[in-house]
């Protein structure tokens, strides 16, 4: 059974010349209906989407074998290490062993009786972020290995930032809205309701090498009167995030009082009345 299985799997792949001459392309046809009844041992893997911080299962196993099992390796390649880098060996006997320095928040779950090479990295960052490989040596098909991608979602950072604008003629910038080092990169974007169309929107992004991306929504508009004390909100959103951010926003438009009335209201008070933002503050002198 396990001779068949490597005989079909491995005849083409070793003479391939042969098997593009069209006589032998029958006898192949034939050949493969006989390999399909066969079993073909296979590497499971998967692919592990997980949040900075949590902790990965990076699951390997291999079934549909009775070869022997002497040891499995894992390889990584991250944007640190572009290339495949051996980190973990693992033996029968002595266990799990790292290749070039100790990292102890990864810890060998599987079983090697089982051909189960499943590991666990806890507290997973951005630098673990890349393509994991778990190659089992085996006898006598030899190294048979799978792929695992390690993807990281990390939160934004979110907050509005008042860029405090005091009345006047022309457009200003009211406020910024910033999701900072997201992955995926967050999607930012304004909701002002009534004042839709006395508002403007622009937004920027910038990616950075660890993978992450900072993304500012800015709200412009005239800075009139009316608009002072109006809400808005910012609306965040990304994979990264379990539900959409919403930031509420009180516009202020600043002005200091230019007309000043003294109302007699009885005979010993008076009123003094002033529009300011913030507040006027009073002194009385006469
Ligand atoms: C391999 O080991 C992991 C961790 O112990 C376990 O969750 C998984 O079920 C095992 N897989 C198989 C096929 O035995
Ligand atoms: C967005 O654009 C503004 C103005 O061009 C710039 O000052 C700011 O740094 C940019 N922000 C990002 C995150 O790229
Ligand atoms: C990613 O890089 C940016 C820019 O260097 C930095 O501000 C940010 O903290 C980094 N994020 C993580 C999670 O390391
Ligand atoms: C107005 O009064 C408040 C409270 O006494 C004080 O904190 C603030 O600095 C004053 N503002 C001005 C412009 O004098």
């Amino acid at each position: 059974m396990d001779g068949a299985a490597s005989f079909c799997g491995s005849f083409c792949h070793n003479i391939p010349s042969i098997c593009d001459s069209a006589l032998l392309r029958v006898l192949l046809v034939t050949l493969s209906l006989l390999c399909a009844d066969v079993e073909a041992l296979q590497v499971i893997g998967g692919s592990v989407t997980v949040e900075q911080g949590s902790t990965a299962i990076l699951s390997c196993y291999v079934i549909d074998t009775n070869d022997d099992l002497t040891q499995i390796t894992w390889q990584r390649k991250t944007r640190e290490k572009p290339h495949n880098d051996n980190f973990l060996t693992i033996l029968p006997r002595e266990g799990a062993q790292f290749v070039n320095g100790d990292d102890d928040r990864f810890k060998y779950i599987g079983n090697f009786n089982n051909k189960n090479g499943t590991l666990q990295l806890s507290n997973v960052a951005l630098k673990d972020e890349g393509r994991y490989t778990c190659i089992f040596t085996l006898f006598p098909s030899g190294n048979q290995k799978t792929e695992i991608p390690l993807n990281l979602l990390v939160p934004p950072f979110t907050n509005i930032k008042d860029n405090l604008p005091t009345l006047g003629t022309e457009e200003v910038l009211f406020a910024t809205c910033t999701a900072a080092g997201s992955k995926p990169p967050a999607e930012v974007r304004w909701l002002t309701g009534a004042l839709r169309d006395k508002m403007r929107t622009t937004t920027n992004s910038t990616q950075y090498d660890n993978g992450t991306t900072t993304t500012v929504s800015s709200l412009f508009g005239l800075p009139m009167r009316e608009i002072n004390g109006h809400q808005v909100q910012c609306v965040i959103s990304s994979d990264s995030l379990t539900k959409e951010e919403t930031l509420p926003f009180n516009i202020q438009i600043y002005f200091s009082p230019t007309e000043v009335n003294i109302r007699v209201i009885t005979e010993d008070s008076f009123e003094c009345v002033t529009e300011a933002n913030p507040n006027a503050n009073f002194t009385w002198s006469r």
